[in-house]
């Protein structure tokens, strides 16, 4: 076996079970907190969620101040108020409670908060010069895998970019995982926003950037979502949703100490465009992108279908990629993912800019195979005339 040479290693300590959350005040002690800023969307506050985060701030006598303009796609003027806001109320910790779009918001507003200037001046590879403001990340769903990734992604409202931030000084310190959050997710979401989380687990596998580590992760990952989410959509229980939890936490190491392929960079600048749904976005392209991927390494995508439960006994390398290929499209369709043609606002007349932007995507060069402008907007045009 030979091997480039890799580092690994995580910033973010990791706790995971039922009722976690309740530590989030010992642990905002623990980093030192004096005055928190609670990160949360409408929805995760009305439904509950961030109760039991406020009660355990509480009882450790440790104040807090909620910024609640979070929405999908977080823009970059949320995150400049937010940071407003902080700067204003002395914050000197983060919390934030739900999906990826409060995460990644709380990440860039740690930023700001250290360095300064706009979210613009911080997007690149490792440009950040200091650790940010401590984050505690609580995820509410099983999907962007936020709570451990080093990397935010946010929209610049001016240019319809998807601006990313990534540097391990941005990822949260800590992440407090509750598997039991998922059981009263809506199916909707929890199908969409599994299928992003399967996403990162097969592109963290084959994209270019995988190292032996990540591949464990990766393909742990892909067990679990294969064996958890449809379940977990139809009928969810402590199990599934355990799964699903474990899946996505999971599927976020891989991917980002890896990194994706050209389903995200599809999805993003689907995101970019049309505000899609980040998971809605990524899973409408898992098939027709890994299919187009099975050339640059057929035995590598035989282990991919291997590890979504597909038997592969017998079968040619390329006849069990395929295989592969033909579960993760029976998947997506079990839970319900909606056809590219089907989403609102989506025009073909867009189609070569989309592309365009795609092609500029930071993981386009980690594709596992080298993909153009061109050959986006083939497989974008092969998306949208999907059956
Ligand atoms: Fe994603």
């Amino acid at each position: 076996m030979s091997l480039k040479n890799y580092e690994f290693s995580l910033p973010t300590s990791i706790f995971f079970g039922e009722g976690i959350s309740k530590e989030t005040g010992k642990k905002a002690r623990e980093l030192g907190a004096t005055k928190v800023l609670l990160v949360a969307d409408k929805g995760v506050i009305g439904a509950g969620l961030t109760a039991p985060v406020e009660e355990s701030l509480k009882r450790e006598g440790i104040p807090y101040t909620v910024y609640d303009q979070i929405v999908p796609n977080p823009r970059d003027y949320h995150c400049e108020e937010g940071y407003r806001l902080a700067k204003k109320e002395g914050v000197d910790c983060l919390v934030a409670v739900g999906g990826g779009s409060s995460m990644d918001t709380a990440k860039v507003i740690g930023t700001l908060l250290t360095h300064g200037k706009a979210v613009q001046d911080w997007c690149g590879f490792q440009l950040l010069e200091r650790e940010v403001t401590p984050l505690i990340a609580i995820p509410t769903t099983a999907g962007t895998g936020s709570e451990v990734t080093p990397f935010a992604v946010v929209t610049d409202t001016k240019t319809h970019v998807k601006l990313n931030i990534f540097d391990p000084k941005a990822a949260a310190k800590t992440a407090l995982v509750d598997p039991t959050v998922l059981l009263r997710l809506p199916s909707h979401i929890m199908a969409a926003t599994g299928v992003d989380a399967m996403t990162h687990a097969v592109e963290s596998y084959t994209c270019k950037l995988a190292n032996p580590h990540t591949e464990a992760y990766s393909l742990y990952a892909i067990d679990l979502i294969s064996k958890n989410l449809r379940k977990a959509v139809a009928h969810p229980d402590l199990e599934s949703c355990t799964g699903m939890m474990l899946g996505s936490t999971i599927a976020g190491i891989a991917f980002g100490y890896s990194d994706v392929g050209a389903v995200h960079c599809i999805a993003e600048a689907l995101g970019g465009r049309y505000d899609t749904p980040h998971g809605v976005a990524c899973a409408v392209g898992l098939p027709a992108v890994t299919e187009f991927n099975i050339p640059a390494d057929p035995e590598k995508h035989a282990e991919l279908a291997k590890a979504l439960g597909v038997n592969i006994s017998g079968m040619s390398s390329e006849a069990a990629a395929m295989a592969g290929v033909e579960e993760l499209r029976k998947l997506c369709k079990d839970v319900g993912i909606p056809k590219l043609r089907d989403i609102r606002g989506v025009n073909p007349k867009d189609f070569p800019s989309i592309a365009e932007a795609a092609e500029k995507n930071v993981s386009t060069p980690s594709n596992p195979r080298e993909v153009s402008a061109k050959d986006f907007l083939f497989l974008i045009n092969k998306i949208y005339n999907e059956d």
